[in-house]
């Protein structure tokens, strides 16, 4: 038995649907099962938001071409011989056909297999055969649809199919400095997303990876087997006696600021669980491009940040999550390669298949997690989840952001305010 998602008239005086579900220190079990929630957030999150796509390095060269999911939505990105990065939504505006088969190419063009209609790799209408049928060549005002905005931060690419909102720069707010960090270990300020992509399918809804992210309270117990066979010390950077702090950055995008810990360490690469003399090359590139400031990018290390709703950089990787249905999502994950730190490069592609490759134990755990989660909350009692924790501590940082410790749900308050702001929308 499902639980009974609360009537209108259940519903507090003046408040919203969402008013009732969502609560400063708890949500409704139905936001994660109701499949006319999930229909909702689709309409009023992964199809007016900007959402996390893909990278400029997955297609360098000219009429490179990528397929990518974009929620509901098989998007091909392509880089046009100008060199603009294009979001195509892979449909055929004769018949609706999928016109783009393959993962991964280069072309200037795309052929619908159906009728043989051809596609500029910028998704404008070349030609048709038997053009008389339309009274000639070039008579037709159509071409495949397009993302209708698309953007780019640091060489991320973002989607959004609303043609009108906030600009990406907005909609990332303060989490641009947390990739302006991720990009800062780089001798060259850039990082490719080029490695290649693991997908996942998780038997679970979306809502509970992005929360998960920055649960700092989770760590410990269950990922307390590899920090064990790995010697990691990460685990006791997530518990109570951590300096390490949670913050809510706003608009739906948290992390887990690990800096004060590594401050304390003082030691460059220590976040990297490695030390200098065994990146050589790396540190000397590092010193070379930032002088003075390179010790303490190599001890700060990389960010932990979640950005609304599909983005999250762990570190050394990056995951994105896409969602299928109300019960079923995909994450794709890769490691990340600095430009210019090809030492390094290859430690953070083995280190990702060790943690989140097809035998890694990092996803494999938190993936297990997600799915009794989503099992459980199909039951109908208790209805709530509880996000409390940390809610009598949090306090106000220097910048005015919202605050807790390493192991309080600071993160995923913030997350359920900007959702309810953003289902409370009108349509
Ligand atoms: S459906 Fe694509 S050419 Fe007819
Ligand atoms: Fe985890």
């Amino acid at each position: 038995m499902t639980a009974v998602v609360p009537s209108e008239s259940e519903v507090q005086e003046g408040g919203s649907r969402y008013d009732r579900l969502i609560q400063p220190a708890r949500v409704h079990g139905t936001l994660y099962t109701d499949p006319s929630i999930f229909a909702e957030e689709l309409r009023k999150i992964w199809h007016k938001t900007w959402v996390f796509v893909g990278h400029e390095s997955e297609v360098p060269q000219v009429n490179d071409y990528v397929r990518k999911q974009l929620a509901d939505q098989d998007v091909v990105m392509t880089r046009d011989k100008e060199g603009e990065v294009h979001l195509l939504i892979n449909r055929c505006a004769h018949r609706g056909l999928q016109v783009c088969d393959d993962k991964a190419g280069n072309s200037s063009s795309f052929r619908c297999p159906y009728h043989g209609w051809t596609y500029r790799n910028t998704g404008e209408l070349l030609g048709y055969p038997y053009n008389k049928g339309y009274g000639g060549k070039k008579q037709l005002p159509l071409g495949m649809g397009k993302v209708a905005r698309v953007a780019s931060y640091q060489g991320f690419v973002f989607g959004s199919l609303a043609a009108e909102g906030q600009s990406l720069e907005d909609h990332l707010g303060a989490a641009k400095g947390e990739i302006d960090r991720l990009v800062g270990l780089s001798p060259e300020g850039k990082v490719s997303l080029d490695a290649g992509w693991l997908r996942h399918k998780t038997r679970s809804n979306w809502k509970f990876l992005a929360e998960n992210e920055t649960d700092g309270y989770h760590p410990q117990f269950v990922h307390g087997s590899i920090f064990g066979v790995t010697g990691s010390p990460i685990g006791e950077l997530y518990s109570d006696n951590s300096t390490a702090v949670t913050r809510n950055l706003g608009d739906g995008h948290s992390e887990n600021d690990l800096r004060p810990e590594f401050r304390g360490f003082a030691e460059p690469m220590r976040w990297f669980g490695t030390t200098p003399d065994r990146v050589p090359n790396y540190v000397a590139a590092m010193k070379e491009a930032h002088g003075e400031d390179a010790d303490r990018l190599m001890i700060e290390g990389a960010p932990h940040v979640m950005i609304f709703p599909n983005l999250f950089i762990a570190e050394i990787q990056v995951f994105n999550i896409q969602p299928v249905a109300v019960g079923e999502c995909v994450q794709y994950a890769t490691a990340v390669q600095f430009d210019g730190g090809h030492e390094l490069n290859m430690r953070m592609v083995s280190q990702s298949i060790g943690s989140v490759g097809p035998a890694g134990m990092l996803l494999a755990d938190d993936t297990e997690m997600y799915e009794r989660n989503q099992r459980g909350v199909a039951m109908a009692d208790p209805e709530w989840l509880d996000v409390r924790r940390g809610l009598h501590r949090e306090s106000v940082d220097e910048d005015g952001f919202t605050i807790g410790t390493a192991t309080d749900e600071t993160g995923m308050r913030g997350f359920w305010n900007h959702y309810k702001s953003l289902m409370e929308a009108e349509d």
